[in-house]
């Protein structure tokens, strides 16, 4: 199994069986002699991932009002991403976030005052993003709060919906990234090793032909910034910042729409 649930401290254990149940994850007590997998760490307040292979990673956290969000929020590095969405004077798009991973794009999105979906096939991730986004909500900045507001967490393939009252879909695949400081390797090094569950699925041309066939304006998809496009469809335009690029699908509008 890719992921175990275990307690951060004796304090939780009760708190810790019934996540695990109620996500129908393992619980194990101690972890100290697995090798392999992520644990799904309870703890009294935020829970997070543990990297269960050697080298043991430090802690995963899902939190929305980090030093790294607050940095992300501030630095402007995001513009590319809300201009590829269609972010621009008053026009903020809701956006169906089909890949919302660690749920740090989907913040920003909502940050700038957008209505995100953030679509979760990972139980682990679709827990830790809940619980990070009710714990945003009582967020003493009144600019976390009102992010959070803004974001509904879902679980399950996105490819199993249609996908309703959205303006955009947002794709950002896993892909073997050039992480910059330990601290993101860290990050996506966990998120992957959930992925050695023959349950968890990454294919991101399949998503991206389920995204071209939904009723929204546009799909957004995440690349590396010189990575050729995914799949046989052509991006109608594409954003680039430093290291990464949003290649934009603008869906033709229906005749008489
Ligand atoms: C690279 S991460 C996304 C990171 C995210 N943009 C962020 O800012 O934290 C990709 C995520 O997409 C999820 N994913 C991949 N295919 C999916 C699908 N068909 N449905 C739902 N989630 C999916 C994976 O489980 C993984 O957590």
């Amino acid at each position: 199994m890719a992921c175990v649930v275990t307690a951060a401290s004796r304090a939780v254990q009760a708190q810790a069986r019934s996540v695990a149940a109620s996500l129908d994850l393992e619980f194990i007590s101690v972890v100290d002699d697995l090798d392999s997998g992520v644990a799904l760490v309870i703890d009294t307040d935020r829970s997070w991932l543990q990297r269960l292979q050697g080298p043991r990673l430090g802690p995963v956290f899902v939190d929305f009002s980090s030093a790294d969000m607050l940095y992300r929020r501030k630095s402007g590095h995001n513009e590319p991403l809300g201009r590829a969405m269609g972010v621009k004077g008053n026009k903020r798009p809701r956006v169906f976030d089909a890949t919302a991973g660690l749920g740090r794009d989907a913040f920003v999105l909502a940050d700038l005052g957008c209505f995100v979906a953030l679509s979760e096939q990972s139980i682990p991730l679709s827990y830790l993003l809940d619980q990070a986004r009710d714990l945003a909500l009582l967020s003493a900045n009144d600019k976390v709060s009102e992010a959070a507001n803004r974001m509904k967490v879902l679980w399950g393939d996105s490819r199993q919906r249609v996908v309703e009252g959205f303006d955009v879909i947002y794709i950002d695949p896993m892909f073997p990234e050039r992480a910059k400081t330990a601290a993101v390797k860290k990050d996506l090094a966990t998120v992957q090793a959930l992925h050695t569950d023959s349950t968890v699925v990454n294919d991101p041309g399949d998503l991206l032909m389920w995204a071209l066939a939904q009723p929204v304006e546009r799909i957004v998809m995440k690349r590396p910034v010189k990575a050729p496009a995914l799949g046989s469809a052509k991006p109608s335009h594409s954003i680039r910042g430093k290291t990464v690029r949003f290649d934009v699908f603008v869906k033709p509008k229906r005749s008489g729409a």
